[in-house]
């Protein structure tokens, strides 16, 4: 038996009988054990910034269910606050921020060299996960792709649709581009950190890459998540990058060869087969049950969960959902994913 970690093997392109499991949103509201500790924190934020309890409901979801990766407890918007965004959640809605368009609040931002003010909690709480994690489970750290991360900064929100950014593209595309070379090199800084504190892993999130289209998804967020891990894996040499372009499409086909990742994340629009034949041919992939099964369970969520696995069985894969999990969702529903997955074959 080799004695490297499932999920850093599968990385490095070997196929298993039993792929590797992690679950997007593992520690959140869905787990009682996490609501506990967040009411401890006071609110979200605060939780991000308490390396103690955030990685203590890191670890959670490593204890409950014995996943072969943990994810580092934080968020993707710590960049635009470290940056000297204001940022605060409302209950129920989501994330809020103080809005970056013109060139003058851009110039306001902090400089990158000052980030590490702010995020260096984070850091603290890598450092805690790598001396306290089981030792066969992989370390994840990760950041938002400078794309998603502009859409938050720019709309001063989340959107449906991504309109402001598009606007601020269309219309003053100068500033545009200078915000996600700045939110590019900030989050070069952030990651590297994260890797010198123990991650073993980094990923990038672009959530909202599905709303760029032909030349627009090359240059917002196949280029700047290229220059991410070639300056990440030139100062990290193998260091593994785990890319995640949501609702790409057909844009899945060569993304990690065109940026360097060493696997690309699913979600749960694609079909199996057809990421299969067109995705996995280039390396590993990861993905992707719909995150519904976690709420409706049953012999739907057993027999989803069969089919994506024996779909990607062929070439290197790591199981996860195709997007978070939501609060809604039966914890006994993880359970029964992890155990159809790991059954005898
Ligand atoms: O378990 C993990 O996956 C690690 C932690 C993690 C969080 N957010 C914690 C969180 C990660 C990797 C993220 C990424 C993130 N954050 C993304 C990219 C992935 C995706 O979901 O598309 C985005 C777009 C964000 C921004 C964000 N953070 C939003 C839009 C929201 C509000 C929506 C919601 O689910 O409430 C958050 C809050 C947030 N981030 C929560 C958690 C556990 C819920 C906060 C709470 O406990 O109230």
């Amino acid at each position: 038996m080799s004695e490297e970690k499932k999920l850093l093997r599968a990385l490095r392109g070997e196929v298993m009988d039993v792929p590797p499991v992690w679950m997007m949103r593992q520690a959140g509201r869905y787990l009682p054990e996490y609501r506990e500790t967040r009411a401890k924190a006071g609110d979200f934020l605060s939780l991000c910034y308490n390396p103690e309890l955030a990685a203590e409901v890191t670890l959670q979801p490593i204890r409950r269910f014995g996943f072969d990766a943990a994810i580092l407890f934080a968020d993707i918007l710590l960049v635009p606050q470290a940056l000297g965004a204001d940022l605060w959640f409302v209950a129920g809605e989501g994330p809020r921020l103080s809005t970056i368009t013109t060139p003058g609040e851009l110039a306001a931002l902090k400089p990158v060299e000052e980030i590490h003010e702010t995020l260096a909690p984070v850091y603290e709480t890598v450092r805690i996960l790598a001396r306290e994690l089981p030792q066969e489970t992989a370390l994840i750290g990760f950041a938002g792709a400078p794309w998603t991360v502009a859409t938050y900064m720019i709309a001063g929100r989340g959107t449906p649709d991504q309109g402001p950014a598009h606007r601020l593209k269309a219309e003053d595309r100068a500033t545009f581009e200078a915000l996600l070379g700045r939110i590019t090199e900030a989050t070069i800084e952030y990651l590297s950190r994260q890797i010198e504190a123990g991650a073993e892993v980094v990923k990038l999130f672009d959530s909202w890459a599905g709303s760029l289209r032909g030349d627009d998804f090359r240059a917002y967020a196949l280029e700047p998540t290229k220059r991410i891990i070639a300056e990440l894996k030139q100062r990290h040499p193998g260091i593994p990058v785990i890319a995640f372009p949501r609702e790409a499409g057909e844009n899945y086909i060569g993304f990690s060869r065109a940026t360097g990742a060493d696997c690309v994340a699913l979600d749960n629009s694609v079909d199996a087969e057809w990421a299969a034949r067109h995705v996995q041919k280039d390396g590993c992939v990861q993905g992707n049950l719909a995150p519904g099964h976690m709420v409706t369970g049953g012999q739907a969520l057993i027999d989803e969960t069969r089919r994506i696995r024996d779909a990607f069985a062929g070439g290197p894969h790591i199981f996860n959902l195709g997007h978070g999990i939501t609060p809604d969702a039966d914890p006994e529903n993880v359970q029964l994913m992890i155990d159809t997955l790991r059954e005898a074959r």
